[in-house]
């Protein structure tokens, strides 16, 4: 099995982020068969959740509006189950020098969170260190689409689901304001942060995001 880094311990953390509709899960899901097909161990995961602890929050973060949590122990619960994802699935993965491709993690808690002050920066920012430095992802990419397209997307999903989770409901002011901060973060960070233009069909898309990839990391050797 080949390794993710150049240094034998240690693998490669991937998380892609965006709005509804964006397209996320289909590109974690690519980008493992790209891998997996160059002979890499990978480990696909998302959150809130990927492990049994971890889940259990996930239900109770997306399904128990009447807990009437405040933002910040929103905050806190999302940081908790993001402990629990590193310790028991991240960290031993990337000890083993894997590849780990995570649907969501710390920047969707910056933004969601910390949209419109809801949480403050400061606090978000002390969670973020608490829960989890130093396993910050080596690559993230921002799936960059206009909240409407994106929302009529995941209105078609919606269908078929009996009910939409709580943060789905949000309205595209909501979005097109989440849309914005992600562009922030990624412009900020921009040696770990790569915006990828997701209005185009989904192959192409891959095709961009395994390229950026290879030029960052040299992965296809
Ligand atoms: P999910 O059904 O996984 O949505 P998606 O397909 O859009 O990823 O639900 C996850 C929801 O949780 C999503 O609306 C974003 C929200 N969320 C936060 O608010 N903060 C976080 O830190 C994370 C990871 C997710």
């Amino acid at each position: 099995m080949k390794q993710a880094g150049k240094n034998p311990e240690r693998g490669l953390f991937i998380s892609f982020e965006g709005g509804e509709g964006s397209g996320k899960s289909t590109q974690v899901q690519k980008l493992a068969e790209s891998l997996q097909e160059q002979g890499f161990a990978v480990t696909v995961t998302r959150e809130p959740g990927g492990t049994a602890g971890a889940e259990a929050l996930r239900h109770i973060l997306l399904h128990a509006r009447k807990f009437h949590y405040s933002p910040l122990l929103e905050a806190i619960l999302f940081a908790a189950a993001r402990r629990d994802h590193i310790e028991q699935l991240i960290a031993p993965a990337l000890a083993a020098g894997q590849i780990v491709l995570c649907d969501r993690f710390m920047d969707s808690t910056r933004v969601y969170q910390g949209l419109a002050g809801k949480v403050p920066a400061n606090m978000l920012a002390l969670l973020e260190e608490i829960a989890v430095a130093p396993y910050r992802p080596h690559i993230s990419f921002f799936l960059d689409i206009a909240a409407k397209t994106g929302m009529a997307r995941a209105g078609g999903r919606r269908n078929l689901q009996e009910q939409a989770d709580r943060f789905e409901k949000d309205n595209l002011k909501i979005q097109e304001q989440r849309r914005r901060a992600f562009l922030k973060i990624a412009r900020k960070e921009p040696e770990r942060c790569y915006i990828i233009d997701a209005d185009r069909p989904a192959a192409i898309i891959a095709k961009d995001i395994l390229a950026r990839l290879d030029n960052k990391t040299g992965i296809k050797g």
